[in-house]
């Protein structure tokens, strides 16, 4: 290919990057990760975000959620990412992405500094209160198997680039936190 990646990228006056949201059912990483990705907007970046409502209901709907599909689900959403940061934006990616070792191989998918892990963290009990779908109710009554946190597992991430207690933050000053830590220039 004669444009590369850099040509892309410069084309758009931005540094590609992914985003990478990470955390329980119900923490706030789509939300988080709207505001980013609006404000990120505003400023005139190209961008993108990737989520549960245009990838698992397209690309990834022949996926469930056993630790199988999950590893799929993750493969397929890294490897997106990282042509789209190819092509030069700004992606972001919000899912549970449960597993170190699938979030370590997206991150090797673009250069260092491009992948930026952010830690949604919000404990399994108010993640649990919120409940916005009911899904945590389903699974506590058996209604809902390899559910996340309570019968399937969640690897904390150990050294993210940047954690968000959304117990004591809120969702936009968690969004105003992931920008200046970008240091988009002018
Ligand atoms: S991941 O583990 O493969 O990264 P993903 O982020 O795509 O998960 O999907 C999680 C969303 O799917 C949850 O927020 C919830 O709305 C829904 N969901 C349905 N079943 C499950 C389950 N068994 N575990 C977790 N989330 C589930």
């Amino acid at each position: 290919m004669d444009i590369d990646r850099k040509a892309r990228a410069e084309l758009k006056r931005q540094e590609p990057k992914i985003l990478w949201f990470t955390g329980l059912s119900a923490a706030g990483k789509s939300t988080i990760a709207n505001l980013v990705d609006a404000r990120l907007h505003a400023l005139g970046k190209h961008t993108y975000l990737l989520d549960g409502d245009n990838i698992r209901l397209g690309l990834n709907r022949d996926l469930g959620y056993s630790d199988a599909d999950r590893v799929e689900n993750i493969r397929r959403i890294a490897e997106v990412a990282g042509l789209m940061a190819d092509a030069g934006l700004i992606v972001l990616v919000a899912f549970i992405s449960p597993f170190r070792r699938e979030r370590g191989m997206a991150r090797k998918l673009v250069g260092p500094g491009e992948f930026v892990e952010i830690f949604v963290d919000t404990p399994i009990a108010v993640a649990e209160a919120r409940d916005p779908k009911g899904l945590y109710k389903k699974a506590r009554a058996g209604q809902l198997k390899e559910f996340t946190g309570i019968d399937s597992p969640y690897e904390t991430p150990e050294n993210p680039e940047i954690r968000i207690d959304t117990t004591r933050t809120s969702a936009e000053d968690a969004a105003e936190q992931i920008v200046s830590f970008l240091k988009l220039p002018g």
